[in-house]
């Protein structure tokens, strides 16, 4: 293992009814809110008037609209409104998207310049407007993390970001609000959070066998229960355990002692940056690609998760031969809980892969367990069409 420091100091509130720990939560921080949701699921499912019902003598103000894969206009239209209102505290209401989005509100808010060079790292975040989450849709961890994507129409960029000042000051996760998340985006949710520890389980650090198993158990879980999940989607109790899964994935306390891989996430926003695919459903054509290309790097890695997460039989194969065994099963698994399979099932043809090329290489060649060059980005691509 590597030396590390953890720290979260996000105040994870988990279980039914918590939603009611709310006004006591936002207490400290002032009278002006800004409440950021999406398109109307927190409408449509009754939470909006539980939260109002809660904030009930706050001065509230809205930004509704934000878009999955949350744009920078938005971004913009929520500091605007933060200054204009004199906005103590933010509370995000949604998924990532909706999180994430009011991440960039919060540092952009207090920031003079240009958002995009918070994102694009060009300018650094110095403070933020101090905000809270209730998660609707379990899939990012954004709601235990300091991280953030943002896409820039105007370039064609969808970019991750982060800082301290971004932690959230609580997050309220009650998985009976995720009871209404429809199928599909229930299936994003599982591939990204699954996709989040695997490319966390491909590092070159040694000593890492309570990680291992850690990542190992949690992904064997969720292909225990996901299909029962998808067969019935409100069972609050499948929901909850979707739910813990979702935010352990990605909460930091997986990646202790080493760098997880995250090119394949590198990849996805790329394509995401021009064709607005859902990241979950990028994450589950290209991921197994980047799998096979990469196979050869450590097989040995590939068929300890085969073995213990898929339960493939390793005798007499070769650990290439078992590992690809278990790429098979990963792929069979998101199939079976509908994932899309090529780019090709978004209608994405091979006219722009240069380009997707161009926009992964941003900072140069990417990949921590395996670095890739831009030859490499393109066959990942080109196999996935
Ligand atoms: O907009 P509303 O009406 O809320 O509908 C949303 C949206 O259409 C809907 N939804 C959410 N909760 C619901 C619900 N519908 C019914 N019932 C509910 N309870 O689901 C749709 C998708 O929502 P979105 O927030 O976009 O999904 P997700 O949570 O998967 O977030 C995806 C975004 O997060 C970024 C992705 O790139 C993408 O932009 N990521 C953020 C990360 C982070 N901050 O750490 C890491 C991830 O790897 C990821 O890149
Ligand atoms: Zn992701």
């Amino acid at each position: 293992m590597n030396e590390f420091v953890y720290w979260n100091p996000v105040k994870w509130i988990f279980g039914k009814d918590t939603v009611n720990q709310l006004r006591s939560n936002v207490a400290f921080y002032g009278e002006n809110i800004l409440l950021v949701y999406g398109g109307g699921s927190m409408k449509k499912s009754g939470l909006y008037d539980i939260v109002l019902k809660e904030l009930q003598g706050f001065n509230i103000t809205e930004l509704s609209g934000v878009e999955p894969n949350p744009r920078l206009t938005t971004v913009k239209r929520g500091a605007e409104l933060c200054r204009e209102n004199n906005v103590e505290f933010i509370l995000a209401v949604g998924g990532g998207s909706v999180i994430d989005c009011a991440k960039a509100v919060a540092a952009a808010a207090k920031f003079d310049g240009e958002p995009w060079d918070l994102v694009t790292r060009k300018a650094p975040v110095e403070d933020a407007i101090p905000f809270g989450t209730i998660l609707t849709l379990a899939a990012t961890a954004s709601e235990m993390n300091s991280g953030s994507v943002i896409t820039n129409w105007e370039t064609n960029e969808k970019l991750g970001w982060g800082s301290p000042h971004v932690f959230p000051k609580f997050s309220i996760c009650d998985p009976f609000w995720t009871t209404t998340v429809p199928r599909d985006q229930t299936t994003y949710g599982i591939v990204d959070m699954m996709t989040h520890m695997l490319e966390q389980y491909f590092h070159n650090a040694d000593q890492t066998d309570v990680q291992d198993r850690m990542i190992e158990g949690t992904l064997k879980t969720i292909v225990e229960i996901g299909p029962k999940l998808m067969s019935d989607l409100q069972n609050e109790k499948l929901r909850e355990t979707i739910m813990f899964a979702g935010t352990i994935g990605l909460n930091g306390m997986l990646q202790m002692g080493y760098k997880g891989d995250w090119a394949t996430h590198n990849i996805e926003h790329a394509v995401s940056a021009i064709y607005d695919i859902p990241h979950g459903g990028g994450l589950a054509i290209l991921f197994p690609n980047w799998m096979e290309h990469t196979i050869d790097v450590k097989p040995e890695r590939f068929k300890q998760l085969s073995v213990r997460v898929f339960e493939i039989d390793p005798e007499g194969k070769t650990d290439k031969e078992a590992g690809m065994e278990g790429i098979k099963a990963l792929r069979d698994f998101w199939t079976s809980i509908e994932a899309p399979v090529r780019l090709s099932d978004y209608d994405i043809d091979d006219s722009r892969i240069d380009e997707m090329a161009e926009k992964t290489l941003f900072n140069g060649p990417f990949g921590h367990f395996t670095n890739l060059d831009r030859d490499d980005v393109k066959a990942i691509l080109r196999a996935s069409l």
